[in-house]
This record gives C-alpha cells, structure tokens and sequence, in this order.
C-alpha cells in the first residue's frame, strides 16, 4: 500500500464524482516524458492481454516506470485498488495538421454499474490549443450514452481542451464523453491511453482523514459556499446543465457518493432523500 500522502482526498473524491475527471499538470519530470516519447516513436509499448493484472504490465518500459510513481500510484489507488486489471491501452498521435477530428464519444457501451474504469490519458508534451488535445465534457459521466452515438455534436457549453505542458495526466471516469481534437500545428501530437478495471469493492479507498469533517453535514444553502464541503461540492453546476440547476445530476452523484462512502444517509439537501420516500411500498410490508 502507497504512503497515504499520496492517496486522494475526500474533496479530490468528490470533485472525480461530480465532474468526473481530476487533472494533474506538469507532474511526470521531463527526463521521463522525452524517455517515453522516445519509446513511442521505436514501437516500443505494448499492453497485455484484458484481464492482466497491472502490476504484472509494461514490465522494462518507461511506462511502468510512470505507473509506479507514487503520486500516480496514490490515484489508482484511491480509484480502483491496489491492483486494478489492465483493460486496454492506446497511443493516440495525431498527425501534423490533420484534416480531421474525432466525433464526440464514450469510450464505453450503455454500462450502468455503479462500479466504474477509471482511464488514465498522459500527455507526454506541451499541447498548445492549435494542436487540439482531448476535448472532454465535465460532468458528463452519469449521461450513459453508447459509445459513438453523440458524434453528430461538435461542441457543449463548458467543455474543456486539455491545453496543458508536459507531463500532465487526466484521470477520467469511463462514462465522461470526449474526443480528440484536430491537430493544426506542424507537430505529431501524442497522448497515452490506459484503461483499468477494479478487483474490489470501490469503498473508501482514498485517505479518509477528512472524510468527517468534509461530510457536507451543513446546510448548504442560504447562500452558503464552503469548497471543502462535499454537498456544496457535489451541488456545483455545469454550464450545460438545465435551468434547474442540474437536478438530474445532482441525484446521480450523491448515488455515485453514497456508493464510494458506504453511507446510505448522505444525501445533497433532500434531493435523493425525497425520491426514496414510499410509504406505498414501506406500509405494505
Ligand atoms: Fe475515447
């Protein structure tokens, strides 16, 4: 087990539920990141199988030596567990000035499970908005969607290019919708895809040292704003969300939550207390 330093944060879990991505720029050194892209260009990263374990993966290549940096380590396993499958991998290079982007996606199937992949995408140099990065919709991971089926929409209100500097990682939920931007600059883009499945219940994986006092045991309303509350967390907003201040998915996270914390009474105001009330059901019994 990784020192718990380096494990995620309660907000950090929370912020993942809610938006359904956590981002860390410039982590990986940059003697790495030109140690992998070196690697990418001689062919020489290869996955394994679906179903291997992780550990057991990348055995001699640089990419392992990513996986087993300790800030790295400390997100899997706050996310999946220690020892997570190896689902699949891919590097994505675009092609200098590319004629093309890839349609809006998930890189999944209609999957309700409350269980989740988590895919790590790593960003092995600077990548300038001209050179189109991973587009990614926050928050748009509980809208379960098959795969490819939203390709015809080319742009959401509050989407994000993944603009960052070398050695930048995004950790995703595997529902989030995204795609691959166009590619304008004379350069070959390059980014890094793994995808891992959990061996074990995802239940308070992270560091829960400040999962008490972080528990959104306040009332957040009457104008109240704590960042370090976890129903305000929760209760923020996407600028894509309907009128109704995102309802919807503000109901899919506190699930999402209760799932991670094993707490069935968390809930955000009375949002999904109000859905579970029924005495039609309880009465009868
Ligand atoms: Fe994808």
């Amino acid at each position: 087990m990784i020192d718990k330093k380096y494990l995620l944060s309660s907000k950090q879990m929370a912020e993942f539920v809610a938006r359904g991505f956590l981002r860390f720029d410039e982590l990986v050194p940059t003697e790495l990141n030109q140690k992998i892209m070196a690697e990418i260009d001689a062919g020489g990263i290869k996955g394994e199988t679906a179903g291997t374990p992780l550990s057991q993966c990348y055995k001699g290549s640089s990419i392992r030596t990513l996986l087993d940096m300790p800030e790295i380590q400390g997100m899997i396993q706050s996310l999946v567990g220690e020892n997570p499958l190896f689902d699949h991998d891919a590097i994505h290079v675009r092609e200098p000035n590319q004629g093309a982007a890839q349609g809006m996606h998930a890189d999944s199937i209609i999957d309700t499970r409350m269980d989740f992949d988590i895919q790590i995408m790593y960003f092995p140099h600077d990548i300038p908005l001209e050179m189109g990065g991973t587009l990614l919709l926050p928050g748009s991971q509980y809208r379960k969607v098959n795969e490819m089926d939203i390709a015809r929409y080319q742009n959401f209100l509050g989407q994000i290019p993944m603009v960052c500097k070398a050695g930048s990682i995004l950790i995703l939920h595997h529902g989030i919708w995204h795609c691959g931007r166009q590619n304008q600059t004379n350069q070959r883009r390059y980014m890094f895809k793994v995808r891992l499945n959990p061996q074990v219940r995802q239940l308070r994986l992270w560091n829960t040292d400040d999962l008490e006092t972080a528990k959104g045991a306040r009332e957040i309303f009457a104008g109240q704003k704590d960042e370090n509350d976890i129903q305000y967390i929760l209760s923020k907003s996407e600028p894509w969300f309907e009128d109704a201040s995102g309802r919807l998915e503000i109901v899919n996270r506190i699930k999402q939550w209760r799932f991670l914390t094993g707490d069935d009474s968390f809930d955000v105001h009375y949002w999904l207390s109000r859905l579970e009330n029924r005495p039609s059901v309880s009465q009868s019994a």
